[in-house]
């Protein structure tokens, strides 16, 4: 979606639309999104598992209000994490029946925004939890559907902070020990919750599916469990999200079709040896969807050669627009995207503009030589993680997220300016 034609200097181009004249009109540093790009991926997500499942966009990847309407339009359902992001969904219009909502300490306040608006299924993380979603409905006069979110004990091969369902962290409810199984039972007695389902998440930026299909057949075997005590067989399971995407090109993901056969075909064997009806599947993917979609489009300020070691080039932002190389010590890749450049490849770390060693935005790097201030660099695979992460430190301004579609681009989150930062400061 991104390319190198169509513009007389080489300049890469995305949506029809040179990255200089995005540069110009909107700034930098800015993300540019692929609207079509977008919806492509929600369309191979919905088209990989049918009708028969479904699939849940994870909001906390990136959700604005222009996102939430095109997931509308593409036939997916939304998972969201906090009352912001409820309010995101349902300010845009995702009819409530479609979201799914996430969280380990959803607040009162939270649960019952989510219960009085309908929303389509709370995903329960706590036995205290499983009181408080009851309660509130019981008094709003509700019946809510719940999932309770199970942690399988799989071991991700992923960075230790987005990993989740090994034992030691605090996500969901053991199935080893028989928590998840107590919880159940709670869940089966009390007024004001119907049990639909058993979540489980296991990580994310994955790439072995392994780690799914031990989790699928942990889950399925909960279920048959479940029938087995209670004579109910509960109608859905979820998968959670977590399929990796390309950083840079050492990385290799799977597609949605491989992992929606790999999930189908063990939950339907599991299922028949425990001779259980197949329950309605659905999947969370977030980074899947949104990452690749998107950009950072920086300038460089400046250039610092450290002899013998490497080129210090320094950008418009940092670690206040993308945290994850400094947080997980993700990798990136780089472009030089305002022209093309003959000159010899030179060793770089691109580095933001923070008041910290550790605000690296490209760990290495090589670039041309003869880059100059002034330049455009791109960072792609930006779209996940990154915006929806970004700070204010150093009172930066959070930068905007661009559509770009068809030869036309718009502001869908417009830049933070300088009176956005004075306003919240009332002091
Ligand atoms: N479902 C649940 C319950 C989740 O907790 C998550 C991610 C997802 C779905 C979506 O996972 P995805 O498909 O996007 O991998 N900030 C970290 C990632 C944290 C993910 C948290 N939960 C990062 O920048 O890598």
């Amino acid at each position: 979606t991104v390319r190198r034609e169509g513009t007389e200097e080489g300049a890469l181009s995305v949506g029809g639309v040179p990255v200089t004249r995005l540069a110009e009109e909107f700034g930098t540093p800015a993300y540019f999104l692929d609207e079509e790009d977008f919806r492509a991926r929600c369309r191979d997500w919905r088209s990989a598992f049918g009708e028969g499942a479904d699939v849940f966009y994870a909001g906390k990847a990136f959700l604005s209000r222009a996102v939430v309407r095109w997931l509308h339009e593409e036939g997916l359902n939304l998972d969201v994490c906090s009352g912001g992001e409820l309010l995101t969904a349902l300010d845009a219009g995702m009819p409530a029946a479609r979201i799914a909502f996430h969280g380990n300490n959803k607040t009162a306040a939270e649960i019952e925004r989510a219960v009085a608006a309908g929303v389509g299924r709370i995903v329960v993380d706590s036995f205290q939890e499983l009181v408080r979603v009851a309660h509130t409905a019981q008094a709003l006069g509700r019946v809510q559907r719940v999932q309770i979110r199970v942690t399988v004990g799989v071991e991700a091969h992923t960075h230790e902070f987005i990993a989740t369902a090994h034992e030691d962290q605090k996500f969901g409810l053991a199935l080893a020990g028989g928590q998840a199984a107590e919880a159940v039972r709670r869940a089966l007695t009390l007024d004001g919750i119907e049990l639909v389902g058993i979540h489980s998440h296991i990580g994310s930026q994955i790439f072995d599916m392994a780690g799914f299909e031990v989790s699928a057949r942990r889950v399925v075997g909960l279920l048959a469990e479940i029938r087995d005590e209670h004579g109910v067989e509960l109608p859905e399971i979820d998968l959670g999200g977590g399929l990796g995407i390309a950083y840079t090109s050492d990385d290799d993901p799977r597609e949605p079709h491989e992992i929606a056969k790999a999930l189908g075909d063990i939950v339907t064997r599991e299922c028949e040896s425990a001779g259980l009806a197949v329950p309605r599947i659905s999947v969370e993917p977030g980074r899947a969807i949104v990452g690749p979609t998107a950009f950072t489009l920086y300038e460089v300020g400046t250039i610092k050669p450290l002899e013998g070691l490497r080129t210090y080039v320094s950008v418009d932002g940092g670690m206040s627009d993308n945290i994850r190389t400094a947080l997980y010590d993700a990798e990136y890749s780089v472009a030089l995207a305002s022209r093309t450049s003959d000159a010899a490849p030179m060793l770089v770390r691109v580095v933001g503009k923070h008041c910290e060693s550790g605000d690296i935005v490209v760990r290495d790097a090589f670039l041309p030589a003869d880059l100059a201030p002034g330049d455009l660099l791109a960072v792609p695979a930006t779209g996940a993680y990154c915006r929806s992460m970004a700070s204010n430190y150093n009172h930066a301004l959070r930068p905007p997220v661009v559509a770009v579609r068809d030869g036309q681009a718009r502001v869908v989150v417009r830049r933070e300016t300088e009176e956005d930062l004075l306003r919240l400061d009332v002091g």
